[in-house]
């Protein structure tokens, strides 16, 4: 009882610092940074204007930011279009140039001229021409009355209206986002280059060094950095892959600071933060944190332990599993923190203690009364109602996910359906299609790897998951195989098509017919389609029901609360788009008695080191150039700076992200936060949440001390805006 009073006095001083906004939460959008945040970023340190970081006149920040492939960010370091971003964004570029012999993941990659860059098809780089608001014209005519579903369609007639009215040139492109839950709508003018060049990486012993050890930690001594270059025609512009390409002329690219950064100082990470969900109520965050995580994570738990089995004693595996083993690592981590980090920080009671005050304020006027009454309590039912099929729905997920055989299953039978909507006839082609993503797939698929994952999720799966939420048909192969995961996969992988690329080529290159007829005797797409089945009748379908109101009151909940809480400021949550967050270089005390410095040196990554360890290995020249402190210009007081954190406000896509002085020039490179604030995705909280970014020092030391890529040191401008009396205007690239 006494505790809890305690408890309750402590979240109310908390509250009530909070309700004041921290400064730096937030992910802003460049061109309203003038009118929203100008003045408070200067206050904070800020030595440009808000039309040096966007403008549409003249080359500013903005120019030098690239959507890199739009799942990261990556920015333009050179006249000639060097492009910097994280060795975790360039690992599936670097994981398909590499083999055993030309093991690029192991012993790095540099290009010693531009005829040894290497080319990425797919791969792309997008600049942000221009941003405007297009709500009023969004939404005209839209009558609020209408269900979701018309009022969508009603905006997508407007939307496809906007796009074809917009002003844009041949080889730019347009697109429209929606804000704040659909409240409103924004219209982005951009150019995407298709010609993005491996030029270089660190070996992943100093790229991905700590793995996943140390994958969303701090102290962090990770150099995740690696290098591309953009090509353009020859005017130019965006073009397509080609040999007579030559480098991007960029309308900006970053100065680079070699000043080093201060405890206290502004920084501000400039990209295209992927998603949040910070206006969720109460039982949302509950649903997540107490339902989601746990599922999602359990399943992850049991697939990570069978392939790290296996990546630690095959090295052929360890190459073909690296970038999903990567992948499905990073989410589950994640997970992990963001269930410790609400429990914490008091998240939930935080939530409730804002819904109060909400609700208060909406009591206490009838307009809002009126307006607004009941709406909170109804959206909090709704996700109670949800729960069950969320949790139901990510088990599904993250089954079919993780056994690839499902996953193949799954693409397969889109296959059939895709076929039956476009007509037989484009089977053939359709066919190809799948086929080709296949054999990329096989190439890093082992059986035995895949067998094991699936014994160990149909256990999990087949226990979590209610039956009236698998249906009969899936639950049938399930009973004839005596309840059993082993079983089950055994059966799958000794009888299915679907083991290996020949195999499944050869079941598919039949007559669409005999096809439709076969995927019933295949054991593996029998089992999947009774699971799919199952999945879309009991889960998906009234999972999506239930959805759909929540859409729509969580977008009158969003109004509400920008109409009510007159006090706080909104920043829109992250959809993919480019923002601009900013905050201060600056420690944290995750918990009681600890107290974590801002940076780290390369005197940590020595006290890692073990030597031959699967993450923590070091290269010989590495400990070389430490213990001859030949740091070159790159140390400070005889320490190789590593690493550092600040409070800027970031998710993943922040990834590649550049950290900017209060200048605008670069001092680093984003690539995680701390595992403690993994929860500022849904509860931002200034006093534990730190993004974690490579000091763009170690970057440079790599480069030229480690790597001997000096050539690339030359191409780039380096500024000591700190020594410099008169800092000089940043220029319009040549
Ligand atoms: N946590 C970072 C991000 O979310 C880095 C991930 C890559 N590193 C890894 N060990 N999986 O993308
Ligand atoms: N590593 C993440 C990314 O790929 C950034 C870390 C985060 O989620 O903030 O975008």
């Amino acid at each position: 009882m006494r505790q809890s009073i305690k408890l309750y006095l402590l979240l109310g001083a908390f509250i009530a610092i909070r309700l004041s906004a921290s400064a730096t939460e937030g992910m802003w959008l460049p061109h309203l940074l003038g009118s929203l945040n100008e003045k408070e970023m200067k206050g904070m340190g800020l030595k440009i204007n808000a039309s040096d970081i966007y403008n549409v006149n003249k080359g500013s920040l903005k120019d030098a930011i690239v959507s890199f492939g739009g799942f990261c960010t990556g920015e333009i370091i050179s006249s000639k279009g060097l492009l910097l971003t994280n060795h975790h964004c360039g690992y599936d570029a670097i994981q398909k140039h590499s083999s055993l012999q030309h093991n690029y993941l192991d012993n790095g990659f540099w290009a010693r001229t531009q005829r040894e860059e290497l080319p990425n098809p797919g791969l792309t780089a997008t600049f942000i021409v221009r941003i405007e608001d297009v709500t009023k014209q969004a939404l005209a005519g839209v009558d609020p009355g209408l269900g979701e579903r018309e009022r969508q369609s009603a905006i997508d007639k407007n939307l496809a209206a906007i796009k074809s009215g917009a002003g844009k040139e041949a080889w730019q492109d347009v697109l429209i986002k929606p804000f704040f839950e659909s409240n409103q709508f924004f219209l982005f003018v951009t150019e995407t280059y298709k010609d993005v060049r491996l030029e270089g990486a660190p070996p992943s012993s100093i790229g991905k060094f700590g793995a996943d050890t140390d994958n969303w930690m701090w102290p962090r001594h990770t150099g995740d950095f690696s290098m591309f270059r953009v090509y353009a025609g020859k005017d130019n512009k965006p073009a397509d892959y080609s040999p007579e390409n030559v480098p991007l002329q960029p309308k900006h690219f970053l100065p680079i600071s070699l000043d080093g950064v201060a405890e206290n100082d502004f920084t501000m990470v400039f990209g295209f933060p992927g998603r949040t969900n910070e206006y969720l109520p109460s039982r949302a965050m509950q649903l997540i944190v107490e339902g989601q995580d746990p599922a999602r994570v359990g399943m992850r738990d049991a697939a990570l332990k069978v392939i790290d089995g296996y990546m630690r004693k095959d090295g052929q595996i360890k190459i073909q599993y690296a970038a999903k083993q990567a992948s499905t690592a990073n989410a589950w981590k994640k997970w992990i923190g963001e269930m410790q980090g609400v429990r914490a920080t008091g998240g939930i009671d935080r939530k409730l203690a804002y819904e109060k005050r909400f609700s208060g304020l909406v009591q206490a006027s009838p307009v809002f009364r009126g307006q607004y009454g009941g709406l909170l309590d109804s959206l909090n039912n709704l996700y109670n109602d949800l729960a069950p099929y969320a949790v139901a729905r990510d088990y599904y997920t993250e089954l079919v996910r993780n056994v690839e055989m499902l996953t193949m299953a799954n693409n397969l039978v889109n296959l059939l359906q895709e076929t039956r909507a476009a007509g037989e006839d484009q089977y053939p082609a359709l066919r190809e299609k799948f086929l080709a993503s296949a054999q990329t797939s096989f190439k890093n698929f082992n059986l035995d790897v895949d067998r094991d994952v699936a014994t160990a999720l149909f256990d999990i799966y087949f226990k979590e998951v209610p039956s009236n939420k698998i249906g009969g048909e899936g639950y049938q192969i399930w009973m004839e195989t005596n309840k059993d995961g082993k079983t089950t996969a055994n059966k799958l992988y000794s009888q299915s098509a679907l083991i290996s690329y020949e195999a499944l080529k050869a079941f598919v290159e039949r007559p669409y017919a005999t096809v439709l007829t076969e995927i019933w005797k295949d054991p593996a797409t029998r089992f999947l389609i009774g699971l799919r089945n199952g999945y879309a009748e009991l889960v998906s379908k009234p999972h999506d029901a239930i959805q759909s109101g929540i859409n729509r009151l969580q977008r009158r909940y969003m109004q509400a609360q920008m109409d009510v809480l007159k006090d706080r400021r909104f920043y829109p949550d992250a959809n993919s788009t480019l923002r601009l967050t900013y905050g201060k270089v600056d420690g944290y005390a995750p918990r009681d008695a600890v107290q974590y410095d801002f940076m780290t040196t390369l005197d940590g990554v020595m006290e890692k080191y073990k030597p031959g360890d699967y993450e923590f290995d070091v290269p010989e020249k590495l400990r070389q150039l430490h213990a001859a402190k030949d740091y070159g210009q790159y140390g400070q007081n005889g320490k190789m700076p590593v690493c550092f954190i600040a409070s800027n406000h970031t998710t993943g896509g922040n990834s590649g992200s550049p950290a900017l002085d209060a200048y605008g020039n670069l001092i680093g490179l984003n690539f995680d936060r701390t595992w403690e604030g993994t929860m500022s995705d849904i509860n931002y909280d200034a006093s534990i949440c730190r993004n974690i970014m490579v000091d763009i020092r170690y970057v440079l030391f790599v480069v030229d001390k480690f790597a001997g890529a000096t050539h690339l040191i030359e191409e780039m401008k380096l500024v000591h805006p700190k020594k410099a009396k008169v800092v000089p205007m940043r220029k319009k690239a040549a």
